[in-house]
């Protein structure tokens, strides 16, 4: 793929931040864009000033929501470069929510290509601080302008790249996690194995109704029996017995297939744990948190890298784990999951891909 460079407003750019980075709110000064039509496919690819969208009242992702997205991270190494982790999960991750949303799919070379151009060309921006790193977003989204209900015909897909810190305010401490009897993030069928904004607007709702209950995030069932665990928040979800067994519910096609839990199970599994893909009856689980069996619980995703659950409430009870304080598995796997992104230890899956800028 061709890209076209853009050349920027030397007046209006902005330096990177070195400390405070939050998480999404601050953004380099390029994007790439590329626009998709029936007769000319993928073209105009570009990287130019990171800029706002112009677009039709009437376009379709406005109204319908056909969009898709991904978020993996570049991380400084020590010796200066920097390191994508395991970026051709996602390029594929991508193009399966493309089929789903009945949109068309980017050349997974290619896209990656425009990633590590635009993070050659942004690369000061990569944090050098302790869990910093740079968050990069693809997006896809429909612009046709027109309000009938049909799949677009027209498309737009851009990236854009941000330093992020840690995603919760909680930082490595546990979070306190809601489970709701009432609402559910996705069905078998529908959407939920996709990374498709409707289904973070689907749990917005229930998110705010468990914050204003002193919750940060929330636990969600299968929405078929209202029984089984699939994810919490925008993670995928690990459950630790006896402190060497780590499970993870299967992925049954309403849950997103995490390249953080996908990892972890290669990774728990080298470091001599037991690890199993098993579905967890939520009434089971809240009983083996009060016996004790359940010694932790762990949230896993790109943004996060491993969130400790401190404690679930359910049904007006509360069910603390491991004292609500973080536990031996989930630092081992912090721990050996960072150190392989950052690239402080060896690459034994072959799952870095190194950009050279030092
Ligand atoms: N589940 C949902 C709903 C997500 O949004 C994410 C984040 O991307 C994950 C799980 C974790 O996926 P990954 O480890 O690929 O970031
Ligand atoms: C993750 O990376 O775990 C996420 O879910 C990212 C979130 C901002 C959608």
């Amino acid at each position: 793929m061709d890209i076209k460079i853009v050349p920027l407003d030397e007046s209006k750019l902005r330096t990177p931040p070195t400390n405070n980075f939050g998480f999404g709110n601050t953004f380099t000064n390029r994007m790439f864009k590329q626009w998709y039509s029936p007769e000319k496919g993928w073209h105009d690819a570009q990287i130019g000033p990171y800029e706002p969208i112009c677009l039709d009242p009437a376009t379709a992702v406005f109204h319908y929501a056909q969009e898709i997205f991904e978020g993996t991270k570049a991380y400084r190494r020590p010796d200066g470069n920097i390191n994508l982790f395991r970026p051709w999960e996602n390029m594929k991750r991508f193009n399966n929510s493309a089929r789903r949303m009945a949109m068309p799919v980017v050349d997974e070379e290619d896209h990656l290509g425009a990633i590590v151009k635009l993070i050659e060309l942004e690369h000061e921006w990569v944090p050098n601080a302790p869990g910093a790193a740079l968050y990069i977003r693809p997006t896809m989204i429909a612009t046709d302008p027109a309000l009938g209900v049909h799949a677009s015909k027209t498309y737009l897909h851009f990236v854009i790249v941000g330093p992020v810190g840690s995603y919760f305010k909680e930082g490595f401490n546990p979070v306190p996690v809601y489970i709701s009897d009432k609402y559910r993030r996705a069905v078998k069928g529908g959407t939920g194995a996709a990374k498709t904004g409707g289904n973070y607007a689907a749990s917005l709702l229930v998110g705010e109704e468990a914050k204003a209950k002193g919750y940060s995030q929330v636990l969600w069932l299968d929405a078929i029996h209202g029984r089984y665990v699939e994810e919490v928040g925008a993670m995928n979800i690990c459950f630790v017995y006896e402190g060497k067994r780590i499970v993870t519910p299967p992925l049954t096609g309403s849950i997103l297939p995490g390249v953080t839990r996908d990892s972890v199970l290669t990774l728990g599994k080298d470091l001599g744990y037991e690890v199993a893909e098993e579905l967890i009856d939520v009434h089971e689980m809240l009983a083996d948190i009060k016996s004790g069996k359940i010694t932790e619980v762990f949230g896993c995703g790109t943004a996060a890298v491993i969130a400790p659950v401190g404690k679930f409430g359910y049904r007006d009870e509360e069910y603390i784990i491991n004292n609500n304080e973080p536990g031996p598995v989930a630092r081992h796997m912090y721990k050996e999951l960072t150190d392989i992104q950052f690239g402080r230890s060896e690459d034994r899956y072959g799952w870095t891909l190194t950009i050279q800028v030092a």
